[in-house]
């Protein structure tokens, strides 16, 4: 059954939230499988899928692409699409593309930052909005830990405060110290999501990329549940090696199918 904006207020303090991202949909239907209530489809894609530098080179014509093919593996999963750089520079800007998502088959859109003209704008147009705060990569200069200072842990916990009175109904933390992260857990009525911001967060979110082992390199914070990279150059070694010595395709099991 999938769960709507609502569902995941209730669960804050009730039941940590499980969040993966996906980007295509065999994926995607695994996830939904394993019922985790939602998916993030992230511009991250651009950097674990598509072999970009940076979040930066992520259209709006890709997070549709990736948001219909996990829609079509996740029918019953509430999917959050990220608006990609650029894409959310003003209300009505931000409006036209929440739509493209939606469109797509999002049922809510993610943006960075305590943007709050735009996150009231696409909330007063009935788009439901998950805020991000702490490292924001569509705009940081590196991919270090932000919020030690206390200047800046003060910014972050008015910016996460500002995007749930904008009306947003989830916020992504990033890359936070844990008390941080912890005490702005405590502040807010909506749930915080975590990614390197520690066990006190009302849920947690991995780069499903990362949680698979899938590319060559992962996050200090994320954790690799299985490491996917090998079994492809397994794969691809066995096969390459049976095609040569003529082992594959087999000459005593003929294939005698119609289809
Ligand atoms: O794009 C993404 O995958 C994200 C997560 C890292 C939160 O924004
Ligand atoms: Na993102």
């Amino acid at each position: 059954m999938k769960l709507n904006p609502q569902d995941f207020v209730v669960m804050k303090g009730a039941r940590p939230i499980p969040m993966l991202t996906a980007y295509n949909c065999p994926v995607a239907r695994s996830i939904e499988e394993a019922e985790v209530p939602v998916i993030l489809v992230g511009d991250t894609v651009g950097m674990v899928e598509m072999g970009f530098d940076s979040t930066r080179d992520v259209t709006i014509e890709h997070m549709e692409y990736h948001i219909g093919a996990v829609r079509r593996g996740a029918k019953e999963t509430h999917i959050i699409g990220d608006l990609p750089y650029g894409t959310d520079v003003d209300p009505e800007t931000a409006l036209t593309n929440a739509q493209r998502l939606i469109r797509a088959g999002a049922d809510s859109v993610k943006l960075e930052g305590a943007n709050v003209q735009v996150i009231r704008h696409l909330v007063e147009h009935n788009i439901p909005v998950v805020g991000h705060t702490g490292l924001l990569p569509q705009t940081a200069k590196n991919f270090k830990q932000v919020g030690r200072s206390s200047e800046e842990a003060t910014r972050i916990l008015n910016d996460a405060q500002a995007i749930e009175d904008a009306g947003a109904f989830m916020v992504v933390l990033e890359h936070i110290p844990y008390s941080l992260a912890g005490e702005i857990t405590k502040a807010l009525s909506i749930p915080t999501i975590g990614i390197g911001a520690g066990p006190d967060c009302d849920g947690q979110v991995l780069v499903i990329n990362d949680a698979l082992g899938l590319g060559d390199y992962w996050p200090p914070f994320s954790k690799q549940y299985a490491y996917v990279s090998k079994t492809v150059l397994k794969v691809a070694n066995e096969f390459s090696r049976e095609v040569g010595s003529r082992k594959f395709p087999s000459n005593i099991i003929q294939f005698t199918g119609t289809n």
